[in-house]
């Protein structure tokens, strides 16, 4: 069994003071059966490294420019990401599909970058609750998996994919851990498709997990972890889940 993994996205969530309190209690948990790391907005890129450096705690960024430095205002490099010590970096976040427009070719030229300097990309796919209850919730994670799988190639195996249906994201509504597993499945049956090594690749679940319902979701053959927002802005929560995943 993969070691799970559990990423907190903060999205456009924090404080300074805030964050030093959360962080100083993830850098003290004991004896977690998984590893876990952390998504800040990039400016607290600089103060999450400080607090996290030699901790168990790994960082990451929301998003990368898939484009190398230059002049794109108000966007932030790969490299730049990886100069903060960040170890992940999330792609296409169904927040960024809607609200940002991005395509699914964006999402995969984001993932490449990322992996050419050295970031391990989370690649969130998922689909709507139109698309869900129109029967094409296979089509839809399969079209955005295969657009990566396209572009990296045999370096796919070195992703992170996040199943995150939108529908479950910030609602309070989660996929059922049956409903979950079997996209998970599905997606990496596609993965098998295009690298032996899909076996051992992390797939984490994200939408609304919480303490309560982390356990039956993460018992899952499928489900290596967790990308989790609202529940990991508070330590207590963060670290329930993470016990959860024992
Ligand atoms: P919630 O856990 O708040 O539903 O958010 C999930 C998510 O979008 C993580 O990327």
């Amino acid at each position: 069994m993969l070691r799970p993994l559990l990423v907190g996205n903060w999205k456009m969530n924090a404080s300074r003071e805030a964050n030093s309190t959360l962080l100083a209690a993830l850098r003290e948990a004991r004896g977690l059966a998984c590893d876990l790391a952390v998504c800040p907005p990039t400016l607290f890129l600089g103060d999450v490294a400080a607090a996290l450096l030699g901790s168990d705690v790994a960082w990451g960024a929301q998003d990368c420019s898939a484009h190398e430095p230059g002049a794109y205002t108000g966007e932030t490099a790969a490299v730049m990401l990886k100069e903060f010590g960040c170890r992940y970096v999330i792609t296409g976040h169904s927040e960024r599909r809607t609200m940002h427009g991005e395509t699914d070719q964006l999402v995969a030229d984001k993932a490449k970058i990322a992996l050419a300097h050295g970031l391990i990309p989370i690649v969130c796919v998922g689909e709507t609750l139109s698309e869900r209850e129109a029967g094409q919730t296979h089509a839809v994670v399969m079209r955005q998996l295969s657009v990566v799988i396209h572009t990296l190639g045999h370096c796919v195996s070195q992703i992170i994919v996040a199943y995150e249906p939108v529908w479950a994201i910030g609602t309070g509504l989660t996929a059922t851990p049956e409903q979950a597993q079997e996209v998970h499945a599905l997606l990496r049956t596609q993965l098998a498709a295009a690298t032996a090594a899909a076996a051992s690749m992390h797939l984490l679940y994200g939408g609304s997990m919480k303490p309560d319902n982390a356990a039956a979701l993460l018992a899952q053959p499928d489900i290596n972890g967790g990308l989790i927002g609202g529940a990991a802005l508070k330590a207590a929560d963060f670290l329930a889940i993470a016990r959860a995943a024992q």
